[in-house]
């Protein structure tokens, strides 16, 4: 019979961590957010404050709603804080070494029957796995920005996971509230396998002058029927994650369509990494757009 997932610990609380931490307080879980610093854990517990504040403001969650929602969730610097959580879901930058010394450690704190849960959105799977005494508790979690919004998670499933685990783990999503699909332990998965050559095809059109940034994202805004355009959508997800996703892929595929655009190595040297820079492909907050694209 599948567990009850009643306590959750998330490591990392950048964009994607608070997300998901938003995601499992509101499914009514208890849950631990860990970052390394007092700062980062401020920047955390900030990115939460302002999505909950987003969601009263609009008139979909109470004031009543909001406190015990952040009364569920607990900050702190220490992973010792996740001796007795049920599922751990680790969203730290896409580091290999940093993601295997987590898991180590995680492995050492947690639970023997707790659910090691990575948001990698390329890295192996299978090789944060295999730095743990338990690989077959070892799973993927692949959340979407933004995650209290996106409804899909993929479920990502190693040959060295217990049997049962993937469906244990697809029955956790839908008790968030989110649609499971089971994806094997290849690069990119499904999403960012096909989204990420689509993006990364906009930013090669952008620099081949075949139509300027506003006007590629009103032809695929209006004419696809996308919720947003290629440069609102790498503007989203950060150009640094788009611009790693892509050199991933491209190393494990050989597939010329993840060859990175050399407009995204320059934009993100240049610190220009969209939404959370206030600059990127368009200017927010009263910044000027990026000179040039
Ligand atoms: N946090 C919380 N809630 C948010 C949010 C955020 N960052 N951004 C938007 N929302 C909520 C709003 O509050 C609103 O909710 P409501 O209807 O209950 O009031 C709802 O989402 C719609 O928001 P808006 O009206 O402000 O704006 P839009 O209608 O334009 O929707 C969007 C915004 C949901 C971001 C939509 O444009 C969209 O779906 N874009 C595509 C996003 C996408 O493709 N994400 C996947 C990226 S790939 C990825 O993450 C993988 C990674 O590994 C790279």
């Amino acid at each position: 019979m599948a567990r009850a997932f009643r306590t959750a610990g998330v490591v990392g609380l950048g964009t994607m961590g608070a997300g998901i931490a938003e995601v499992f307080a509101r499914a009514g879980l208890e849950v631990t957010g860990v970052e390394v610093d007092p700062g980062a854990l401020e920047r955390g517990r900030g990115h939460l404050t302002r999505s909950l504040d987003r969601a009263v403001g609009r008139g979909r969650l109470t004031e009543a709603g909001r406190a015990e929602i952040m009364g569920r969730i607990t900050f702190t610097d220490s992973l010792a804080a996740l001796a007795g959580a049920d599922v751990v879901v680790e969203a730290i930058p896409e580091v290999m070494d940093y993601k295997r010394a987590l898991f180590a450690d995680l492995d050492r704190v947690c639970r023997p029957d707790a659910v090691l849960a990575t948001n990698t959105s390329s890295l192996p799977v299978t090789a944060i796995a295999a730095t743990t005494s338990r690989p077959g508790r070892v799973v993927g979690m692949h959340f979407f920005n933004p995650a209290p919004v996106m409804r899909l998670v993929e479920v990502v499933h190693t040959m060295v996971a217990e049997d049962g685990l993937a469906a244990e783990v697809a029955e956790l999503a839908r008790l968030l509230g989110k649609t499971p699909v089971t994806v094997g332990d290849r690069a990119g998965f499904v999403v960012n396998r096909l989204l990420l050559a689509y993006l990364n095809h906009a930013a090669t059109l952008l620099e081949q002058g075949v139509a300027a940034v506003g006007d590629i994202d009103a032809a695929m805004r209006d004419g696809a029927g996308l919720p947003m355009g290629p440069f609102a959508l790498m503007d989203l997800i950060g150009l640094d994650v788009v611009y790693e996703v892509c050199e991933v892929l491209f190393q494990e595929t050989r597939d010329r369509r993840h060859a990175p655009a050399p407009i995204l190595r320059e934009m993100v040297t240049a610190g220009l990494l969209g939404r959370k820079s206030g600059r990127g492909f368009h200017a927010y907050g009263g910044a000027a757009p990026a000179a040039g694209v």
